[in-house]
């Protein structure tokens, strides 16, 4: 990554009235030679070009892709859950970004998941009904379909509703997924129909039906936003979800709406970069990152010294997550200060270029992950529009809950609102005020769905990891900016800080031995026994060499599809 200090904020929250940037340069490109679908799943991938070849637009593929993953891929995202879809329209340079995150329960109060002695009880906010937020996903779908699809969302969806009805191959992912919730899932009568046999993961390659699931799409195929938060599937779930002791009631429901807000956006050199505002921590942080790290000579450093500031920019950017963010609609933060080059600088003046920073030593608050699920997608079609979009029910099979007659598990996503100051979540993030928990507010997310809007390169970016997304994002976007492939971009091993826990995690082969060794000399910490993390999807188009690659992590590599068609193979 060459970094220079010619990072700068050119854009804001339409929230504080900042101008919008158009970039003019896509405005005269004529479109990209192919179109490029990368998913979590082949399955859903197929989904996409199907929606292309009928002649529907990149956002009409990502709501089918996103209703196939739903199907396919219940262990990471799906109707019961939220997500988050960035978008630019080629025609007239728009991006924008759709908010579908859950919402906790107007029930919902901020000691609801402490014990008498005040601690939190992690488990309630893991397993079973009580654990969901109301889902937005559904609601996602149908508002990027009106908005912004070309087809009518009944033929967008018409695809996932076959593949629940026929049948979707039982991927060596859903089988191994199952590992993490096999004895929660147990524990809810309708998913261990769904999801067990015989107490145990199905087969890998078995074929598997799910007719509820079929029967929801339906009804939202029929009757849009309604056929979900009104109606058959809204009773089903609320009852459901009530007699297994959740707080979901018929008003959450009626009341549930999705946002369109306005993306982040920032320029790197002559590069436009749009990524994801609050209720995402992702975006701000990641700003943060490169305003810190483009103070410094990047190009000019070896490797050591290089991890070592890119690995306190990292703890003091998660740092701020944990303090100032929130749900936009319920709290006040500090953009402009965390969006500022001249706040980023005084972090940059912070950081040691010898040591460690311990995170106790700086202002905050303290305290001291894995198993994450998410998925994510990326799209480019062949008039140039874009989609990133990533969706989450939060951990594997979200709260491994299934209402019975719906056909798909619920979000824990209320674990991710701070439960109490410093306690740290399942991913081991910590929060304060501004992410508690309140009636009707958005849990704050690490979801970073990225483009990249470069004269000569285009690019959507992101993928799952908890916390680990940003981080994830970052790497792989710096990747991109210095003109390496899209396959590079996935397939790179990782390195992860997150302020707490105050330790280096790094993936099978992003470290030596030697490097560790520095590392351990300047006094950090390294997590132990890492494992392989992530599963990033990342499309490209490439102006200059006419090409369009779409990459699937290949550390899925069975599983995940990636790929691009010319003009010509889509439409013959
Ligand atoms: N549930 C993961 C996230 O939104 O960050």
């Amino acid at each position: 990554m060459t970094l220079t200090n010619h990072v700068r904020v050119t854009a804001r929250l339409a929230l504080l009235g900042i101008i919008f940037f158009v970039p003019t340069t896509l405005l005269a490109d004529s479109g990209p030679p192919a179109a490029g679908i990368a998913s979590a799943n082949k399955q859903a991938t197929a989904v996409g070009f199907e929606i292309l070849q009928q002649g529907g637009n990149a956002f009409d593929a990502a709501v089918a892709v996103s209703a196939a993953l739903s199907v396919v891929e219940p262990e990471s995202s799906g109707l019961g859950g939220g997500g988050f879809f960035l978008l630019h329209r080629a025609n007239d340079g728009k991006s924008t970004f759709i908010d579908a995150r859950e919402k906790a329960p107007l029930a919902a109060t901020r000691e609801m998941y402490l014990d008498a002695s005040g601690n939190p009880q992690r488990g309630k906010s893991v397993n079973g009904a009580l654990a969901a937020a109301i889902p937005g996903l559904p609601a996602g779908l149908v508002m990027v379909a009106e908005r912004y699809g070309k087809l009518p969302l009944k033929q967008s969806l018409a695809p996932a509703i076959r593949l629940a009805r026929n049948g979707y191959v039982w991927s060596a992912k859903n089988a191994s997924m199952i590992g993490f919730r096999k004895d929660q899932l147990a524990t809810s009568p309708a998913a261990a129909k769904l999801f067990l046999r015989d107490a145990q993961a199905p087969a890998v390659g078995q074929r598997m039906r799910n007719p509820d699931i079929a029967r929801v799409l339906e009804r939202m195929a029929k009757q849009g936003h309604r056929g979900y938060y009104e109606g058959a599937t809204a009773d089903a779930l609320v009852n459901g979800v009530s007699a297994a002791g959740g707080l979901w009631t018929l008003e959450d429901f009626k009341q549930y709406q999705a946002v369109e807000r306005e993306p982040l956006h920032f320029r790197y050199l002559d590069q436009d970069i749009y990524t994801a505002p609050p209720p995402s921590s992702g975006g701000i942080a990641l700003v943060g990152l490169f305003n810190i790290l483009g103070g410094f000579p990047l190009a000019s450093f070896e490797r050591v010294p290089r991890l070592h500031v890119e690995i306190e920019a990292m703890r003091r950017v998660y740092r701020d997550r944990s303090i100032y963010l929130g749900d936009p609609d319920f709290v006040t933060m500090p953009i402009d200060m965390l969006l500022s080059p001249y706040y980023a600088a005084g972090l940059r003046a912070s950081i040691h270029t010898k040591m460690a920073t311990p995170s106790d030593s700086l202002p905050g608050i303290s305290a001291t992950p894995e198993g994450n699920d998410t998925s994510h997608f990326s799209i480019i079609d062949t008039e140039g529009n874009v989609a990133a979009v990533t969706q989450s029910v939060n951990l594997p099979f979200g709260a491994a809950f299934v209402a019975p007659g719906t056909g798909f598990v619920i979000n824990n996503e209320m674990d991710d609102f701070s439960l109490k100051p410093g306690v740290p979540n399942a991913y081991g993030l910590i929060g304060e005020d501004a992410n508690a928990i309140a009636p009707g507010k958005r849990p704050l997310s690490s979801m970073t769905p990225t483009i990249l809007l470069g004269k000569d390169r285009v690019a959507a970016i992101g993928g799952p990891g908890g916390s680990r997304i940003i981080t994830m994002v970052f790497q792989g976007l710096s990747m991109l900016l210095d003109g390496k492939t899209a396959l590079e971009a996935v397939s790179a091993p990782r390195i992860h800080h997150q302020y707490q826990p105050d330790n280096v995690s790094s993936e099978p082969g992003a470290l030596s031995e030697a490097e560790i060794a520095a590392l351990n000399a300047r006094g950090y910490t390294m997590a132990p026994a890492e494992r392989p993390w992530g599963n990033m999807q990342v499309v490209l188009w490439d102006k200059r060499k006419g090409t369009v690659e779409a990459a699937s992590d290949p550390r899925w590599k069975a599983v995940g599809g990636g790929e691009s068609r010319d003009k010509d193979m889509i439409f013959r």
